[in-house]
C-alpha cells in the first residue's frame, strides 16, 4: 500500500503543477487570443514566447500522468482490492479509476480540440493585419 500512497503523492504533485500551469498562464493566453480575434481587444504578451512549446510541454505531463496511473494499476493489480483491507482501498481505487477515466477525457479534449485550436488562434492573431474591431464587429454578447 505504501507503493501506491507514493505513486499517488506523485501524481497530485504532477497533476497541481500541470494544472497551475494551465489555468494561470496558458488558458488566460488562450482566452485573450479570442477575444483579441473577436472584440479587438489588444492582445497580451506571452509570456512563453509562442504557444508550441507549452502545449508541447502540456502532452508530455499527459503523457507522466498516464504514466503514474498505469504504475498505480499495476502496483494494485488492477485496482484489485488486497483481503483483508479496509472498505476505504476499494472506495480509494474505485476513485483511481474515476480520474484515470476523467484525466484521458482531459488529454483527448486538449490534444484534439483545445490545442490545435489554440495553435490556430494564436495563428491567426499574429497574422492579422489590425489590432482593433474587427469590421463589422462581431456580437459576441448572445
Ligand atoms: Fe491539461
Amino acid at each position: 500500500m505504501q507503493a501506491m500512497l507514493d505513486l499517488f503523492a506523485a501524481l497530485e504533485r504532477e497533476l497541481g503543477a500541470h494544472m497551475t500551469k494551465e489555468e494561470a498562464v496558458i488558458f488566460p493566453y488562450v482566452v485573450s487570443l479570442e477575444a483579441h480575434l473577436l472584440i479587438g481587444r489588444s492582445l497580451a504578451r506571452s509570456p512563453f514566447g509562442v504557444l508550441e512549446r507549452p502545449l508541447r510541454i502540456m502532452v508530455e505531463e499527459q503523457c507522466q500522468t498516464r504514466l503514474l496511473l498505469a504504475a498505480m494499476r499495476g502496483a494494485s493489480k488492477g485496482y484489485r482490492r488486497p483481503p483483508g483491507s479496509s472498505p476505504s482501498v476499494a472506495e480509494f481505487y474505485r476513485g483511481l479509476e474515476a480520474l484515470e477515466h476523467d484525466l484521458a477525457e482531459h488529454g483527448r479534449l486538449e490534444t484534439e480540440c483545445l490545442f490545435p485550436r489554440a495553435l490556430e488562434l494564436e495563428q491567426r492573431a499574429q497574422g492579422s493585419p489590425h489590432r482593433g474591431l474587427p469590421s463589422p464587429p462581431l456580437d459576441v454578447t448572445g
